[in-house]
């Protein structure tokens, strides 16, 4: 596990850039939880992430939508948000298959826990005062390979 502290949102927004930089080049099929609670900066770091992959159009929150897709150079990147969600079942509505061919970036994956065992990397944000921190677990050889680059 590796532990970030992130004083402010230039921190947070670095992080992004970082974690752009460490993505394997085919990034398809790859699964990134972005975990904390509401405020902790999770639709930041994905905005931010996305920014960084090229993106510069309006990157709306997917609170009602669930999913917003972005063509980009070499790959689709879903950004998801499963807070409205009740369970696994639920994720069928989504067209979950038919997205797992993307990069996803994904807030609230606790309302399903059996994403762990699918995901690469778990990105905790949590609460520090007025900061945040972020913990990045590696959960598959993908994920570890990205944090190796530390
Ligand atoms: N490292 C940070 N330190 C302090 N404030 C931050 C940091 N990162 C993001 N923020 C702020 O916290 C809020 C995070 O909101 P948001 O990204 O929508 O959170 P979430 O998607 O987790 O609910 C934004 O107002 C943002 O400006
Ligand atoms: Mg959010």
């Amino acid at each position: 596990m590796t532990k970030i502290p992130l004083p402010d949102e230039a921190a947070t927004q670095a992080l992004a850039a970082k974690l752009v930089a460490t993505l394997p080049a085919d990034k398809s099929g790859l699964l990134v939880l972005l975990q904390g609670e509401l405020g902790a900066g999770k639709s930041t770091l994905a905005r931010a992430m996305l920014r960084h992959m090229g993106y510069s159009g309006r990157v709306p929150s997917p609170t009602y939508t669930l999913v917003e897709p972005y063509e980009l150079f070499g790959v689709t990147v879903y950004h998801i948000d499963l807070y409205r969600l009740s369970g696994e079942k639920e994720l069928e509505y989504l067209g979950w298959d038919d997205l797992r061919d993307g990069l996803i970036l994904l807030e609230w994956p606790e309302r399903v826990p059996q994403l762990q065992k699918q995901a690469d990397l778990l990105v905790q944000l949590d609460y520090d005062g007025a900061a945040r921190t972020a913990a990045l677990t590696g959960l598959s050889a993908r994920g570890e390979e990205m944090l190796g680059h530390w």
